[in-house]
Parts: C-alpha cells; sequence; structure tokens
C-alpha cells in the first residue's frame, strides 16, 4: 500500500480500533459496526446497536445476493457488517481495510462464528483492489467513500472486480450546510453532492439504479447516540452536524456477450 492518504487513514483506524479496545472491553472482541444507524420512523424504539444493523439490511436487500454469490466488502471495519451479511445471505464475503488492527479483529470474528470458509479480511488500499476482473457478483462499500482520495479511481477498481451486470452499493455524505472548518489532525474525509453521482458513474460506464438521500433517518439520531462515544474518545462530533447522507446502487454494464451467468440471488 503506497498511498500517503489511505496509509494515514488506516493509522487513524488503527488507533481509533486501539481506544475503542479501552472504552469497549471484551465487547470488541464480537466486532463493531463503524456506520450510522438507520430509524424507520421518528419514533423508533430502536438501540443504536439496531439502528446500524438495520442500516446493514437495507444495503444488504440492494445487494441482489444470496447462497454462492461472492461480496467484496470495500472498507470493511471490524467486520461486524461483512459477518451479519454472510449469515444472513449465506454469501461467501471477503472485505478489506487499511487498517491491520481492523482486520485483525475481523478475522478473530470470523473464526468466532466459525466462518472461516467464507468469510475473510485482508488488508488491502480500495485504490488498487488485489484482485482479478470480473471475480465478485457485487461490492459493498459501507461508509467507506468519504476517505477515498479519488472517488472515481475507486469506483473504476470496484467496476472491474465486480461480473457485468453486477451491483455496486455505497453510501456517501453531502454537506446539507456549509461545512465547519476541522481540525488538521482530523481524518481525511471528503463530501460529494448527489448531483455528482450520475455523470460520474456514467463517465464510468455504470449504470445508477438508485439514489436516496437517507438524512433525516440517520444523521440526527446517530450523532445522538455518538455523542456519549464520541466524548470518552476525544471525537470532534460538531463538523458533522450539516452533513447529509445517502445510498447509491450502480450496475456494472453487461455487454451482450455476458448472458445472464449471475450466480446466487438474481
Ligand atoms: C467508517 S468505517 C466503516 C467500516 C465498515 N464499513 C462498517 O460499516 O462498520 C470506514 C472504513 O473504510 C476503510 N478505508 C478507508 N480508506 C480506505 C481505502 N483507501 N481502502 C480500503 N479501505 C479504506 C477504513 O479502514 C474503515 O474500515
Amino acid at each position: 500500500m503506497t498511498d500517503r492518504v489511505a496509509e494515514e487513514v488506516g493509522r487513524q483506524y488503527d488507533r481509533l480500533t486501539e481506544d475503542l479496545a479501552v472504552f469497549m472491553g471484551d465487547d470488541l472482541q464480537q466486532g463493531y459496526s463503524a456506520h450510522l444507524g438507520y430509524w424507520d420512523t421518528p419514533e423508533s424504539r430502536a438501540t443504536f446497536q439496531e439502528a446500524m444493523d438495520r442500516l446493514t439490511d437495507l444495503m444488504t436487500e440492494r445487494l441482489r445476493i444470496g447462497p454462492g454469490s461472492r461480496l467484496l466488502d470495500v472498507g470493511c471495519g471490524a467486520g461486524a457488517p461483512a459477518a451479519r451479511i454472510a449469515l444472513r445471505t449465506g454469501a461467501e464475503v471477503t472485505g478489506v481495510s487499511v487498517s491491520q488492527e481492523q482486520i485483525a479483529l475481523a478475522d478473530a470474528l470470523a473464526r468466532t462464528l466459525s466462518l472461516t470458509d467464507r468469510l475473510s479480511f485482508s488488508r488491502a488500499d480500495a485504490m488498487r483492489l488485489p484482485y482479478p476482473d470480473a471475480s465478485f457478483d457485487a461490492v459493498l462499500a459501507l461508509e467507506s467513500m468519504q476517505h477515498m482520495p479519488d472517488r472515481a479511481q475507486v469506483l473504476r477498481e470496484m467496476r472491474r472486480v465486480v461480473r457485468p451486470g453486477g451491483r455496486i452499493v455505497l453510501t456517501d455524505f453531502y454537506d446539507r450546510l456549509p461545512p465547519v472548518p476541522v481540525a488538521p489532525e482530523s481524518m481525511h474525509a471528503t463530501t460529494l453532492s448527489p448531483d455528482d453521482y450520475p455523470p460520474l458513474l456514467r463517465s464510468l460506464d455504470l449504470r445508477l439504479v438508485e439514489l436516496l438521500d437517507i438524512t433525516a433517518e440517520t444523521v440526527p439520531r446517530s450523532l445522538a447516540c455518538l455523542a456519549e462515544v464520541a466524548q470518552g474518545l476525544d471525537l470532534d462530533l460538531d463538523a458533522a452536524a450539516g452533513l447529509g447522507y445517502y445510498i447509491v446502487v450502480a450496475t456494472a454494464h453487461r455487454s451482450p456477450a455476458d448472458g445472464p451467468g449471475a450466480r446466487g440471488a438474481a
């Protein structure tokens, strides 16, 4: 891995994972999700954990995978979403993260769940994925796009490794309010307006299937839940209050020669 930003983001997630170990104790061994929660209605009484799982499940529905399918989870964190997807779909899931500490936790989780035959993790940079062309049925990026120094390059790599017709399902952030300046030591993260996705996907020969703004269901309540953790971990959430959040679903164009040929669920 040679990209400077990827190296730095990896180091920051290593540190965050070590801090979480102190904060969470033994619970950390069960893996953890590091994304926003989704509450279906303002009245929903779901806990933060349940709401995070709900977002994982909303993404999973969009992947259209099943037993025998192969999924790549780009920016897999400590592996909890990948494990949940493997258990619920029967698919084979491969996760990549730039943080070695996260990969160690994710590997441990796969062993604990006796899923090592179809749940595996590697330290790798999404900008240069170490997989052959068309080796996955679908690709997921659950809250990792904001860390990518070059979204076009990552999408190009996703398109290369997914089979023709396979789905790419991701979340991304935009600035709903004018951005607040962040401290120089903050984690590298950028936003992209949802309006910029359709032309970006078109330029890469990807077809937009869905673009869904989920800010109201995710950002306000997640930030309220995170406030307590943020205090313990000395994280600054001020800049996050003005963020918007959305899901993008795209497919890699299918060439006429490809035929139906999908493994697992349609
Ligand atoms: C907010 S966390 C989300 C983790 C996980 N998807 C989840 O929902 O729990 C962002 C993840 O993106 C990963 N990441 C950031 N930049 C990356 C890159 N260039 N290549 C691969 N992973 C990257 C980080 O290591 C981290 O695991």
